[in-house]
């Protein structure tokens, strides 16, 4: 037998030998079982891991953590948009950027009350606030449309994005507190 076809029979037995004693893989967390059910499954575990209360909570707890990190990300940008407004010297983007701030203070109003819902068991309307908060920096970029000749800084369209995954997130954790 020449070398080649040994090579090639040897690679071709090597998976099958390996499959036959396959390892067990680590168990689920509760982390993964439940962002496994969402729409955005990385970005659900990268963020709940980062809160080392994650480990201990249940579903419940899980959905409290995502929201309250939702309200923050909402929090920050509303932050963003008033030092944006402040460094600007155009007074119809200042003027545009303090409505839009405005929008995403009330979409984490909305977040602060959903984790107040939960807290009472009120899945519902947990569900609810989340939603309006998804639909707050929606009526950013709408106020940028309605204006041409403003831009809507692609930083803002990155930030309006990310908070409306991390609702989505949300939506889908406490769907499966209201299912349960
Ligand atoms: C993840 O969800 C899919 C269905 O959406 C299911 O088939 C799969 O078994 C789940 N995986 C785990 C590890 O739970
Ligand atoms: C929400 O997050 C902040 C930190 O961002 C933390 O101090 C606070 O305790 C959290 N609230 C709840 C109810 O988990
Ligand atoms: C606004 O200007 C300050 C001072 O120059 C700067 O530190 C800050 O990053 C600017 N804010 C934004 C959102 O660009
Ligand atoms: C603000 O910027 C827009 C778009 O560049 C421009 O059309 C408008 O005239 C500016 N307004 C002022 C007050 O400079
Ligand atoms: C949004 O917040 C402002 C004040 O910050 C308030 O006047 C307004 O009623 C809020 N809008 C909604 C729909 O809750
Ligand atoms: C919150 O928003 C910022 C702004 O874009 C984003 O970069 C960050 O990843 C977000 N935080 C989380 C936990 O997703």
């Amino acid at each position: 037998m020449s070398p080649l076809p040994l090579l090639l029979l040897l690679s071709l037995l090597s998976p099958s030998i390996s499959t036959q004693n396959p390892k067990p893989s680590p168990p689920q967390t509760l982390i993964q079982k439940t962002c496994n059910t969402t729409t955005y499954y990385d970005l659900c575990v990268s963020s709940l891991s980062d809160d080392p209360k994650s480990q201990e909570a249940d579903i419940r707890g899980l959905s409290t953590i995502i929201v309250n990190l939702t309200a923050t990300n909402a929090t920050n940008t509303l932050s963003y948009m008033l030092s944006l407004a402040t460094n600007t010297t155009n007074n119809s983007l200042k003027t545009l950027l303090r409505s839009c701030a405005a929008k995403y203070s009330n979409a984490s109003e909305a977040l602060r009350k959903s984790m107040h819902s939960i807290d009472e068991d009120s899945y519902d309307d947990a569900f609810v606030y989340v939603s309006a908060a998804a639909e707050y920096p929606n009526v950013c970029r709408v106020l940028f449309r309605q204006q041409p000749k403003l831009v809507y800084p692609p930083e803002l369209m990155k930030r309006e994005v990310a908070l409306e995954k991390l609702c989505t997130v949300a939506l889908d954790i406490i769907s499966l507190l209201i299912s349960s």
